[in-house]
């Protein structure tokens, strides 16, 4: 039987498939029932589950992280589809395709990969260029940087997406750097292609998406940077030395890139490069995101549910015929 789609599941559906679970928790009711909340996922999207009146036993028996065939129903929960489990039995990972559980870019991995290799070919500065081709030259790392996801939860969030998150903000800062002709175009280039490398190191993507304990430690910035000096050492040794102060400057932009203390940066933008990069890595994000929301979103009403981090729900009618 073909697998049913999330991205294809219609409220009051009956459901006898298998998904991904991921981040089960046993939870009581206010009237003291437990419950299990879980998110069920493939490729096409994640919702919640929800089974109700369970117990300790029926719980231990679900993976943190693996596949389950479940039965149950589909319905909408504050206007956003979630599925009612009624019983599951755990699958093993070797017989499903893993293909159809993992969410992936819908671009052209090798054809984003050229393109990002042919615009940062345009970095002149020594130092820097060096620096980039380190990165280029390390199959590990670009291996890495082709497959990982952009985030977790919030955008890019599938295999390939920081990639696409990289490749799509390079253009940006391409197409709008000649309209700011103060700033410079090399150091932000550079920051570009490195401001989320530590996402490789950050999440770990093999199996659901989830971060890894230097992640979760240190986060995506601070694994950046130490790739970044671990390349520099790397240069040191064949006798190529970057100016530290444009060293510093490239790692300001990069321990900057959210903007706010709130959102991880242990440092405000401080250079306008900083707030370049900041400014265009937040529209892409935002990009990103609010388009997966409008296109995704489960049913055929104008608005989205409320969305947490965005503090609003969509509008998902187009008003130009
Ligand atoms: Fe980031
Ligand atoms: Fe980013």
């Amino acid at each position: 039987m073909a697998h049913l789609f999330i991205n294809q599941i219609e409220p009051g559906v009956q459901i006898n498939d298998v998904y991904m679970v991921t981040q089960p928790i046993l939870r009581n009711t206010t009237r003291g029932d437990l419950y299990i909340a879980m998110y069920l996922s493939d490729m096409t999207g994640k919702v919640n589950g929800r089974m109700w009146r369970t117990t300790e036993a029926v719980y231990s028996r679900l993976p943190s992280e693996g596949f389950i065939r479940i039965r149950g129903v589909a319905e909408l929960y504050q206007g956003t589809l979630q599925i009612v489990v009624n019983d599951f039995v755990v699958v093993e990972a070797d017989t499903v395709s893993l293909s159809d559980y993992m969410p992936r870019t819908k671009k052209n991995i090798s054809e984003m990969l050229s393109e990002t290799k042919r615009i940062l070919a345009e970095v002149r500065h020594q130092g820097l260029n060096a620096l980039v081709d380190e990165f280029l030259g390390d199959a590990d790392f670009m291996r890495e940087f082709a497959a990982a996801p952009g985030g977790m939860q919030i955008h890019h969030n599938y295999l390939g997406g920081l990639l696409e998150h990289t490749h799509s903000m390079l253009k940006v800062a391409r197409a709008i750097l000649p309209l700011y002709p103060q700033i410079q175009a090399d150091l932000v280039l550079t920051a570009v292609f490195l401001h989320d490398a530590g996402k490789t190191k950050e999440l770990s993507y093999q199996m659901g998406f989830s971060y890894t304990d230097p992640g979760q430690l240190l986060g995506h910035m601070v694994l950046g940077i130490q790739m970044i000096d671990k390349k520099v050492d790397a240069l040191a040794k064949k006798n190529i030395v970057i100016d530290p102060t444009v060293l510093d400057s490239l790692k300001h932009i990069i321990l900057s890139h959210h903007g706010q203390y709130d959102f991880g940066s242990p440092k405000l933008p401080a250079t306008a490069e900083a707030f370049f990069v900041y400014y265009i890595d937040n529209l892409d994000a935002k990009m990103n995101q609010v388009t997966e929301l409008i296109n995704n979103h489960p049913g055929n009403a104008d608005w989205t549910a409320y969305q947490k981090t965005l503090e609003t729900k969509l509008y998902r009618k187009r008003p130009l015929k």
